[in-house]
């Protein structure tokens, strides 16, 4: 009897090394490509919501004003919005998960919040868009996570809304009102993680320094009201996930160089693999054009398919997920070129996920020709530059391969180890023009 209890007591002493990583964050990190909504009544301005005039008055164009953005929201009337396209659309991309703009840096927020009346049912639309995205993702059974912006133009608390933007965007925490403001965020994100059903993840994002937010209590409140629910890292609690933006790191990011930063994982050594228990999820979140997160008429700086494709290769070869942006027009609808890249990336996928969804860092992380990729003792080859000569060499190679084939139609390949170098050989053309990939499977 006493043996039992003292097995039953270190059973449950090891529980959590039992238990193994947290299988919120594995499933995050299985999910590796997202959609990125940016989208509001700036849309409609072609503006990068309130970034025009967080400028120094001298360095505005002439007419960016405060009172022009004022006109923005009595005008909002997105009639073509069409929360299940949008969400079909993700779905034939290969998306796994949708993060949405509730509300932005203007504070103008996108679901009927009670606690102001700078929202979308009081525009001409007056329908509640978090609520039919919400609804749509529940019934297509996609993850949905709420951008929540802790910057706030419009709230008299969070800055002194007489003075103009460029003088108080990161807010005035020195004010009496201060605390006010925050009881605001932690309402709002009472409403969003009580009305919308199941919330994937709050992204939070700032321009006050994050210290002056009261981390510790939202993350509470957050996990209080859904456990599940994952947090970034733009709080001053470290959180779940790093948000490298508009980057990725150069190597593989380990929990002990990330951490709470905005921009910038202190980047680890190109090159470098760490232990599994040592990665540090992260998620970068890139546009699809070169420039703008909003919607812009005028940018054609679109990513090309290859790039896009290979972005999503180079970002599932460091362990990341791709958390690719677009912004919809003002109307709801979203212009072809986005479209058409989504669904390129889609056919990819269709075709190549097994090397992306699933899968963690690969262990070879410098090759010259592409990316790797591994699920278990599966290693992905991601081949960007095909070998002319029908010979991939990968050098460093460390397990004992026992076949390697294409993913794409499952030919098998060919091939010669010596050492840690690794011959395979190849067709003589590129199966994919943009990333052609190889499984190689070891003992
Ligand atoms: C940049 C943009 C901001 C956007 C954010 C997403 O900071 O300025 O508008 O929401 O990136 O990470």
């Amino acid at each position: 009897m006493k043996t039992l209890k003292l097995l039953i007591i270190i059973l449950a002493l090891s529980l959590p090394a039992i238990a193994g990583p947290d299988p919120r964050l594995e499933q995050f990190n299985n999910w590796k490509f997202g959609l990125f909504i940016h989208w509001g009544p700036c849309s409609i301005a072609g503006w990068e919501n309130s970034w025009p005039l967080m400028r120094p008055l001298s360095k505005r164009r002439p007419g960016d004003t405060e009172e022009y953005y004022a006109t923005l929201a009595p005008k909002f009337n997105p009639v073509k919005f069409d929360a299940d396209a949008w969400v079909k659309l993700a779905k034939d991309a290969g998306q796994r998960y949708i993060v949405f703009t509730t509300k932005h840096l203007d504070g103008f927020c996108m679901w009927d919040s009670l606690y102001t009346d700078y929202k979308i049912t009081k525009t001409p639309y007056g329908k509640d868009i978090v609520k039919q995205l919400a609804d749509s993702c529940q019934r297509a059974d996609m993850p949905l996570g709420f951008y929540y912006s802790t910057a706030d133009m419009h709230h008299p608390y969070y800055r002194d809304t007489s003075k103009i933007i460029g003088d108080n965007f990161r807010g005035e925490p020195w004010r009496p009102e201060w605390p006010i403001y925050l009881d605001y965020v932690g309402l709002q994100l009472t409403e969003l993680l009580t009305h919308y059903g199941k919330t994937a993840v709050i992204w939070f994002d700032a321009v006050a320094p994050l210290e002056e937010f009261d981390g510790l209590r939202y993350s509470r409140l957050i996990h209080e009201l859904q456990p599940n629910t994952l947090v970034n890292n733009r709080l001053a609690v470290g959180g779940d996930f790093d948000t490298p933006e508009q980057h990725s790191p150069k190597g593989v990011p380990t929990n002990k160089v990330a951490g709470n930063n905005l921009k910038v994982i202190n980047d680890t050594v190109a090159g470098t693999v760490p232990k599994a228990e040592d990665f540090r999820p992260w998620e970068t979140c890139q546009v699809i054009t070169k420039r703008n997160w909003f919607y812009h008429e005028d940018d054609h700086t679109f990513k090309s398919v290859k790039e896009l494709i290979q972005l999503l290769a180079d970002t599932a070869g460091k362990g990341g997920n791709l958390l690719l942006d677009i912004g919809p027009g003002p109307d709801g609808t979203i212009r072809p070129e986005f479209t058409e890249r989504l669904l390129a990336m889609g056919a990819w996928l269709k075709i190549n996920g097994d090397s992306i969804y699933g899968t963690t860092y690969g262990p070879l992380q410098n090759l010259s020709f592409g990316r790797s990729t591994r699920n278990g003792k599966t290693i992905y080859l991601h081949v960007f530059d095909w070998p002319a000569n029908g010979k991939l060499q990968v050098d460093g190679f460390s397990g004992h391969v026992t076949s390697a084939q294409l993913l794409a139609g499952g030919k098998r390949l060919t091939y010669h180890q010596n050492g840690d170098k690794l011959v395979i050989d190849t067709p003589q053309q590129a199966p994919d023009p943009n990333d052609s990939v190889l499984t190689v499977v070891t003992r």
